[in-house]
């Protein structure tokens, strides 16, 4: 499908490229409501794997789109997509030829997405990223932005997901996940050279976001 070709200037901070799509997708609050309904819903079934009673801010979003270089970036992918809060910025800022690729295990939530954003393409589990680059002949990775639960997760699969995270990076790309601790930053430096952590106060509950640059050898 043809897209709006965005402008070819460099932003160091995101702006919405597509201010169209941003506009056909915007939620309005009748939208918001039944998404948040959705969420705590999700959250009273599965608490540790939605990690949250509420979906991420604005403010949260903002910090967790910022450090990947959007008019660069040619594949992107997010893990734990929920009801779509990074999505919809994901989907204003990626240029018109990058490849995107979504994971949300949740199979309402991940149709729900798919129908309101048909271009991306939608896979259900995180823990097979590397597995789906390959079958779609994806190279290694220029964003990974991660809404996942990782402090909920049993340390067979948070390992896992981080070990599929850093291993489909490519060397200058970036890896941007939030958590609601700084317990796990250790599981994050023995797999990134570096990881640069920022608080997001204005968030329920309030965030760390951690990027992380510079993969790692890691195991396969
Ligand atoms: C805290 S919610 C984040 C939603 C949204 N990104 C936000 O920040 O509001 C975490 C999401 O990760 C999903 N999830 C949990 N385990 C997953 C996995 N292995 N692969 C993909 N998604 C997963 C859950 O279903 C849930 O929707």
């Amino acid at each position: 499908m043809q897209r709006q070709h965005p402008s070819r200037e460099t932003h160091a901070h995101p702006v919405l490229k597509h201010p169209g799509r941003a506009s056909r997708i915007r939620v309005d609050s009748g939208e918001a409501f039944e998404e948040h309904v959705m969420f705590f819903r999700k959250f009273l079934r599965a608490p540790l794997k939605t990690g949250s009673v509420l979906p991420s801010s604005e403010y949260l979003t903002r910090e967790m789109v910022k450090p990947v270089d959007w008019p660069r970036a040619r594949h992107v992918a997010e893990l734990g997509a929920g009801t779509g809060v990074f999505t919809r910025r994901i989907d204003e800022m990626y240029r018109p030829d990058a490849e995107v690729l979504i994971f949300e295990k949740d199979d309402a939530m991940r149709q729900r997405l798919h129908a309101q954003f048909p271009e991306l393409s939608f896979h259900p589990d995180a823990l097979h990223l590397r597995e789906i680059l390959a079958q779609r002949g994806i190279p290694p990775l220029d964003g990974i932005i991660s809404g996942l639960p990782f402090s909920n997760f049993p340390p067979s699969l948070r390992n896992g997901i981080l070990d599929e995270a850093a291993g489909a990076l490519a060397p200058d790309g970036v890896f941007v996940t939030f958590m609601y601790s700084l317990r796990l930053v250790g599981d994050l430096k023995k797999r990134f050279r570096s990881v640069r952590t920022t608080l997001v106060p204005l968030n329920f509950p309030p965030a760390f976001v951690h990027v992380c640059r510079g993969p790692l050898g890691v195991s396969h």
